[in-house]
């Protein structure tokens, strides 16, 4: 079954507690935090300390999201503080090899995350050292933004690469998920959806059904 992870981009943060407990009680797999740095990206969002937090309430696993430049001085603390899942940018920091090893001796799992601005021939040495790979079907930087189908293409390729090699990594997709992105995501070949506009931005009550018609 394919694996949901709600972006916390687009939860209500006055309630950040409640919104959390609620996707953690209807089945959400991940908790998906994205942490920008007003650098890499154009915009600022959260830093170390929302993983502390949210680890004290919630089981599910904390998928960070690094949209930051330079990526190897921030790597541990979030390590420290409970980070399950760390993906970030191998263009935004030289030292890739290095952060993915700290990261495969931690208790974190390494993931590389994909701008559509990048190919995929340009990760490809990194596959068989990550557990997760996140393909971005927006521009970094915001949510709320539309799919862009021109990214579906590395699903594929990462699927087939994957089938090819035997390798195990997990295909996240992340940027415009809706129920209809979310199915052409799952016929390339996806494990799991970030969402962050389409479960947060609805009545509380829909919550089940949104995450149920992702899946
Ligand atoms: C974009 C972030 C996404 C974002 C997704 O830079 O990486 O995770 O929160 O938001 P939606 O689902 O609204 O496109
Ligand atoms: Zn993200």
């Amino acid at each position: 079954m394919i694996k949901i992870a709600p972006s916390i981009l687009a939860a209500d943060l006055l309630n950040l507690e409640e919104e959390v407990k609620l996707i953690d009680k209807l089945g959400a797999e991940y908790i998906h935090i994205d942490v920008m740095d007003g650098h890499y990206v154009p915009n600022i969002s959260f830093g170390p300390e929302i993983v502390k937090k949210l680890k004290k309430i919630t089981k599910k696993k904390l998928d960070v999201h690094l949209m930051i430049k330079p990526v190897l001085p921030y790597i541990n603390k979030f390590i420290e503080y409970g980070a399950d899942i760390i993906s970030f940018h191998p263009e935004a920091d030289d030292k890739s090899n290095q952060i993915i090893e700290i990261l495969s001796k931690s208790n974190c799992k390494p993931a590389i995350a994909i701008h559509p601005n990048v190919k995929f021939e340009e990760i490809i040495h990194f596959l068989p050292k990550v557990n997760l790979v996140v393909v971005m079907t927006v521009v970094p930087g915001f949510g709320g933004q539309a799919f862009l189908d021109s990214e579906l293409r590395k699903i594929k390729d990462l699927y087939k690469f994957r089938k090819e090699n035997k390798l195990n990594f997990e295909i996240e997709v992340d940027g415009g998920i809706n129920k209809e992105t979310a199915e052409k995501c799952k016929n390339h070949g996806a494990d799991v959806l970030v969402a962050g506009t389409y479960i947060f931005s609805q009545n509380e009550n829909k919550y089940k059904n949104l995450i149920d018609s992702l899946r």
